[in-house]
């Protein structure tokens, strides 16, 4: 069975006062069994850590470059990002696909790294909305998965997470059938490609994810949790969302 996983993208949002969320999100879950991620801007991880290091909530960055170390003027690698407290590196975010043209051999190259570093990849792929009114979401996703994702990942050091791109920050979601139809074929697709470890990877839903919505999708066979930008800024918005995976 996959572990299952409420990761908060925060995006370019938060400041230093804003970690006082994970005390809250720390003292409501205490005793959760699921594991709870919160990936701020990467200038925080580093003051995030005193307030992780006292329960259950990790930390984990949104980027890195698929280098270590070297001449990449502004750039981080998942190295600094471990030094710093991530345990987790979102790549292939679609607005890191769309702002920087990152392309699935960039994705894969920066989840390399950041395995190679003894970190977990999120890896993040999902359909435009043109794509699924063409009937073509199946093929865009399963094609970004095969390029995107390292061939010798393990359940360890790998998620997956599906995030149509239109339900990002637009309160709209698909419908529960066509959620569970691509992380059925998410799940069929890794067992054919990394055998039996293919069965453990968490699969994760993104996209409007809310505490009205997600009982529903965290009740759909291979949803594993959820990535949540909007809802994860908040320990109000974000605790109910790990209440309800909790109870999945
Ligand atoms: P959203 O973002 O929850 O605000 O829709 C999800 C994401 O982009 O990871």
């Amino acid at each position: 069975m996959p572990r299952k996983l409420a990761a908060g993208n925060w995006k370019m949002n938060g400041n230093t006062e804003a970690l006082s969320m994970i005390d809250a999100l720390n003292a409501a879950h205490e005793a959760a069994h699921v594991d709870i991620l919160i990936c701020p801007p990467a200038h925080l991880l580093a003051p995030a850590r005193t307030h992780a290091d006292a329960g259950p909530v990790t930390l984990g960055a949104q980027n890195c470059h698929s280098a270590a170390q070297g001449a990449h003027t502004g750039d981080i690698s998942a190295v600094m990002l471990r030094d710093a407290g991530a345990k987790a590196v979102i790549v292939g975010h679609s607005e890191r696909r769309e702002a920087y043209s990152e392309t699935d051999a960039d994705v894969r190259a920066k989840a390399q790294a950041t395995q190679a570093a003894g970190l977990k990849a999120i890896v993040c792929l999902g359909e435009s909305l043109a794509q699924r009114e063409a009937g073509d979401a199946l093929p865009v996703i399963r094609s970004q998965l095969a390029g995107s994702v390292p061939p010798d990942s393990t359940a360890e050091n790998l998620v997956v997470a599906y995030e149509p791109i239109w339900a990002i920050g637009t309160g709209k979601i698909p419908t529960m059938d066509q959620i569970a139809e691509v992380h059925a074929c998410l799940r069929a697709d890794l067992v054919k490609s990394l055998g039996p470890a293919g069965n453990d990877v968490p699969l994760l839903y993104g996209g409007s994810v809310k505490a009205a919505n997600a009982a529903d999708i965290f009740a759909l066979p291979n949803v594993d949790g959820a990535l949540v930008g909007g809802a994860s800024l908040t320990a109000e918005d974000f605790s109910p969302i790990i209440t309800a995976l909790n109870q999945s």
